[in-house]
């Protein structure tokens, strides 16, 4: 008798922040992720260094939860869907809970990339979607098992989607991405004359 099972999954979760409305919220982070990058002079350089052509306030204002009621809105609606992925992968907190400790905006102009990294120290992180103009790019995961594969055949056109070794997530305007913080991803450059607006987070458990 023939058996075939799947184990080890690398699960990733999005869902829309909120059910309904959700633009509201939106057009307030716009217009407060363009206020940072006007006034913050230091992640403006940081950026120049590390995220070329875009403005990031990691470097600088990692913590916008804890500075802005609109962000802290977030953070409270971010906070539920954890939680959910939280109890998805069966993880025992023993009396803590799931916290944010960072919280960063990032926006991509034309060809501004983000190259292939995970977060460290972390536990749960993700990405809410601001404005997504049409044609932007998408968040790419990838196989976390690609360094033990060595001598493995590549995957034949057309394999099964899980059987993949990447796999890329449109990004939309009000839906949100979560992933475990080790999981490798990248942006790759922005392919359209717009600016692609996110939130990152990253979650601990204390
Ligand atoms: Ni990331």
């Amino acid at each position: 008798m023939k058996r075939l099972q799947t184990w080890f999954p690398t699960l990733l979760y999005t869902a829309r922040l909120q059910k309904t409305g959700g633009t509201a919220l939106n057009r307030e982070l716009v217009r407060e992720c363009h206020q940072l990058r006007d006034f913050d002079d230091v992640g403006r350089r940081w950026s120049q260094k590390n995220y070329p052509g875009g403005y990031t306030s990691y470097g600088s204002l990692d913590k916008l939860h804890r500075f802005s009621s609109t962000f802290s809105d977030l953070e409270r609606g971010l906070d539920r869907h954890v939680r959910s992925f939280g109890r998805s992968l069966d993880w025992d907190l023993g009396g803590r809970r799931l916290v944010m400790t960072d919280c960063w905006v990032n926006i991509m102009p034309f060809h501004t990339a983000h190259s292939l990294h995970l977060h460290p120290n972390s536990v749960v992180s993700g990405t809410y979607y601001v404005s997504t103009p049409r044609g932007c790019a998408g968040l790419k995961f990838e196989d976390p098992r690609l360094s033990r594969l060595m001598a493995a055949p590549p995957r034949r056109a057309g394999a099964r989607p899980a059987n993949q070794l990447y796999v890329t997530y449109p990004a939309k305007a009000g839906d949100l991405i979560l992933f475990e913080s080790w999981l490798r991803h990248e942006v790759v450059a922005n392919p359209i004359r717009s600016e692609r607006i996110s939130i990152s987070f990253n979650y601990d458990w204390a």
